[in-house]
């Protein structure tokens, strides 16, 4: 049979226009994580540490931590006196507490520090902390400004502490095994990621709830306000933080920094940006807030291989789209879940292309196709299969992070998300929130260490 080219059916197969069927099927792997710890040191070899903030984060680190033999937590501080009895319960053990983070920090018996607190207290925090010889697990986003961030890589470098930023997913056995693919070079020439992270829920789009105890009696509002400025008792601003500027930094803060990190740690990408785009709006959540429930993001990144392009998007009124990143590669395409890594391979073995000889002569076109077939003599070689792996059922990335940094303040060995990576990937969010704010380009000057808009 011919087809419309004059083509026969074994020529189609044979000049590749029959592939795609070729490399339909998809190898599925379920990933064997290592164990937490082999086993539990005694108690007094465990690291002794204590935790600033107990709040959602603060507890979900405790419960994870209690997971984790090689550590034990000895003390914690929030400026909410009701917190101070939650984290007791995440953990599932006493210990004292404090609303005044100091006094963990006077005490010699702690070995590190876990810093889960608004974002606008991390610098403060950890570098008290360091400055009194601890080490520090600080959640993500590692900075709230971009002054903020190089204090903090100065601080822990100068008092030669281990450092850690939380984002947790750079631990998980997911994005060692996306960044093993990375590596291994199937995926050819990436210039291209997009990654998205969407919530269609109240709290997705920070909308806590406001406890009835909530009150000037049961939180310290002036230690929470800090630099911030001064004004009267309001709750909306505690519990829901991360819609405002002044403690917050929207969804560049809290998901485009997992994105960033994530995209960081399997590509070896650990710089900022040359530029950003965002653009965005309040469409959904007209209730005060100040950071848009709509944000996307473009940035150019510099790499070894010419340049990559990231796009970002978040939207906190679809969720059709959960946490994502995909990888454009010219070999191939890698997409990530939240549970799964896939690598599909292109097609992109020689084949004969009709179309462009589609303006042409039928003589010309059977010329061509003899001239490429006598230069492709070899049958196709077969396309591989597609390959998922799939994360085990209860798979707790926090759990391995916080056992990554036990291990690190034992050894002293460098951990993968130090000061310098948590403080790229935060300067990515502050390049996507100024661009939005100021809608223009920002462009990072690495020599002045700031953001032009
Ligand atoms: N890694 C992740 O997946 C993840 C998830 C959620 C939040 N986070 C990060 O964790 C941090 C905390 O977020 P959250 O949702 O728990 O906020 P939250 O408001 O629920 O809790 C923060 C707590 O910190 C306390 N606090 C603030 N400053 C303090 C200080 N100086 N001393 C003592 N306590 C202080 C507050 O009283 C509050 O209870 C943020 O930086 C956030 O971005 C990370």
């Amino acid at each position: 049979m011919k087809t419309s080219f004059g083509m026969t059916r074994r020529d189609f197969v044979r000049l590749g226009a029959g592939a795609a069927v070729v490399g339909a099927a998809v190898k599925s792997t379920l990933l064997e994580p290592a164990g937490l710890a082999a086993q539990a040191p005694p108690d007094a070899r465990k690291i002794r540490f204590a935790i600033v903030g107990t709040g959602i984060r603060g507890c979900n680190l405790l419960s994870s931590a209690r997971n984790v033999p090689t550590g034990v937590c000895v003390g914690a501080a929030d400026l909410y006196s009701t917190r101070r009895r939650a984290g007791i319960e995440a953990f599932g053990a006493e210990f004292p507490t404090s609303g005044d983070y100091r006094t963990l920090l006077d005490r010699k018996d702690v070995d590190a520090v876990l810093v889960a607190t608004s974002d606008h207290h991390h610098r403060r925090v950890t570098l008290d902390a360091v400055a009194a010889g601890k080490d520090v697990y600080c959640e993500k986003p590692m900075s709230h400004s971009i002054e903020d961030g190089f204090a903090m890589v100065g601080a822990v470098q100068a008092n030669k502490r281990i450092f850690q930023a939380g984002s947790q997913r750079v631990s998980s056995v997911l994005y060692a095994k996306a960044r093993e693919i990375f590596a291994s070079g199937r995926l050819g020439d990436v210039h291209e990621i997009d990654a998205q992270w969407n919530r269609n829920t109240p709290g997705g789009a920070w909308v806590y709830p406001i406890p009835p105890d909530a009150s000037p009696e049961t939180i310290d509002w002036k230690g929470f306000l800090v630099d911030a400025p001064d004004r009267p008792f309001d709750p909306k601003r505690f519990f829901r933080w991360r819609c405002f500027r002044d403690y917050g930094s929207g969804l560049g803060g809290d998901l485009f920094v997992h994105l960033l990190s994530g995209i960081g740690v399997v590509t070896g990408m650990n710089t900022p940006a040359n530029r950003a785009y965002s653009t965005g709006g309040i469409y959904h959540y007209k209730d005060g807030r100040e950071f848009p429930d709509l944000l996307e993001t473009v940035f150019d990144f510099p790499s070894e291989n010419g340049g990559v392009q990231v796009h970002l998007h978040c939207n906190q009124a679809n969720d059709d789209g959960d946490e994502g990143i995909t990888f454009y590669g010219s070999t191939g395409t890698m997409v990530m879940t939240g549970k799964t890594v896939t690598f599909t391979p292109q097609d992109v073995r020689p084949k004969f292309e009709s179309y462009g000889w589609g303006g042409m002569t039928e003589a010309q076109r059977h010329k061509g196709m003899e001239d490429w077939k006598a230069a492709h003599p070899e049958p196709l070689a077969a396309l591989g299969d597609a390959e998922s792996f799939t994360l085990p059922q209860g798979y707790d990335d926090t759990a391995v992070h916080i056992a990554n940094f036990f291990n690190a303040v034992v050894t002293r060995k460098h951990v993968v998300e130090d000061e310098v990576f948590g403080n790229n990937a935060a300067i990515g969010c502050h390049m996507a929130n100024q661009s939005y704010f100021h809608r223009g380009v920002a462009s990072w000057d690495a020599a002045a260490k700031t953001i032009k808009v």
